[in-house]
């Protein structure tokens, strides 16, 4: 290897390794795009959850949405999650199949090719799955019921997303006993997600909405305790509203998922956990003094909430990304860069673009540690 000068993220490989899996290499040296996970940074992030978790009622119950990675489940079960949380049954089945045991479904299950996974992935877990509707509560009852198994439900709250759910109050109470009803079913207790609120950028003003929504999901618990059923479970909560919605008594799980890796639009809401993941790219063209393309498009990171931010290198702004070329604006920056040279950006969006790639490529001290495969990445049935 050659390093030209003081740049020390420009280097130059002069012995290419092609070995599939070069551990202990420069993070520079690897071939590119590719997904880098910084693990100092992703333990750090998972053991500052931890460390909040431990000063209040609710436990976190992470969401694998973001990462949809056993082994990054394990470690923050290994810091005391309670279990994890997923969006999808494919997802679900992942975290089972490597050994997980307490999996909250955050969603509704209604096919009928679904159900009969979801009841046959019962057999082999602590399931327990949100709902809606009561002809979804009788079809999840009956198939439970002609296999022998148990499943938890959780009465979906809309407390202000406006997505899936009930609305709170009677709506709610009426699921709730349709639930405790049915054969091989248990209500378990209530969901309510504030999606429309965990990314408000002013915290009194993100703790004032999140406070007022989930309000709603208390009253409702309320209700149906009064009418006699427990309310064992209360879940809720991302990654803007762990220390609002976590610090709710009534609170019994939180479901924060992006925390673990974070990106540069949740790092502007919330400030205390560290971007773990970067895209690293290179140089493949330099069409003119003040561009530069490089070989990372919306095939490898995603921009629903902006362009990636490059890192480290002052002066150079991603532009625009089409599918396969991202273009840099070089035109404020120092440093002449070449075809070749590495670049690193910081994903906008954490969990749609982990989705992009089938491996983690882990990170310390800049050298190549350990690579994962993204074994839930594309289970979005
Ligand atoms: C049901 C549900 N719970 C929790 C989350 C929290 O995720 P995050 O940590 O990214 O805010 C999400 C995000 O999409 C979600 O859909």
């Amino acid at each position: 290897m050659e390093f030209w000068g003081e740049r020390p993220f420009l280097i130059k490989v002069t012995k290419m390794q092609f070995d599939e899996t070069p551990i202990g290499a420069y993070k520079y040296e690897l071939d590119t795009p590719i997904l880098l996970i910084d693990l100092d940074l992703m333990e750090s992030n998972i053991a500052k959850m931890a460390d909040f978790f431990r000063s209040v009622n609710a436990n976190l119950r992470p969401h694998t949405k973001t990462h949809k990675t056993p082994i990054i489940a394990h470690k923050q079960i290994d810091a005391s999650a309670i279990g994890v949380t997923c969006a999808k049954l494919g997802e679900a089945e992942v975290m089972v199949n490597s050994g997980i045991k307490q999996v909250l479904i955050a969603n509704e299950i209604i096919t009928p090719l679904k159900i009969e996974k979801l009841t046959s992935l019962a057999r082999h877990a602590d399931l327990i799955v949100a709902v809606d509707d009561e002809d979804n509560v009788e079809h999840l009852s009956k198939s439970a019921f002609n296999k022998g198994v148990n499943l938890k439900v959780l009465v979906e709250v809309d407390i202000g997303m406006k997505r899936c759910g009930v609305e709170p109050g009677e709506p709610a109470l009426k699921l709730a006993h349709k639930i405790e009803k049915s054969k091989n079913l248990t209500f378990a207790g209530l969901m309510g997600y504030e999606g429309h609120t965990v990314t408000i950028p002013d915290f009194d003003k993100r703790k004032y909405e999140t406070e007022k929504s989930m309000a709603l999901l208390v009253e409702t618990k309320d209700l149906i305790e009064r009418s006699g059923l427990r309310v064992e479970i209360m879940s809720g909560g991302g990654t803007g509203t762990y220390n609002i919605t976590g610090k709710i008594p009534e609170m019994t799980e939180i479901q924060a998922g992006s925390y673990v890796v974070m990106d540069a639009y949740y790092k502007n809401v919330v400030n205390e956990f560290d971007c773990a993941l970067t895209i690293l790219s290179t140089v493949i063209s330099r069409p003119n003094k003040t561009t530069a393309i490089i070989d990372a498009g919306i095939k490898t990171m995603t921009k629903e909430f902006g362009l990636p931010l490059v890192k480290g290198i002052e002066g150079v702004k991603l532009t625009r990304l089409s599918e396969e070329h991202g273009n840099l604006d070089v035109s404020k920056s120092e440093i002449d860069l070449k075809r070749g040279d590495k670049i690193e950006l910081i994903p906008t969006h954490c969990c749609t673009t982990i989705n992009l790639h089938d491996k983690f490529y882990g990170i310390r001290n800049d050298r190549l540690e350990t690579i994962w495969d993204i074994e839930g990445r594309g289970k979005v049935r």
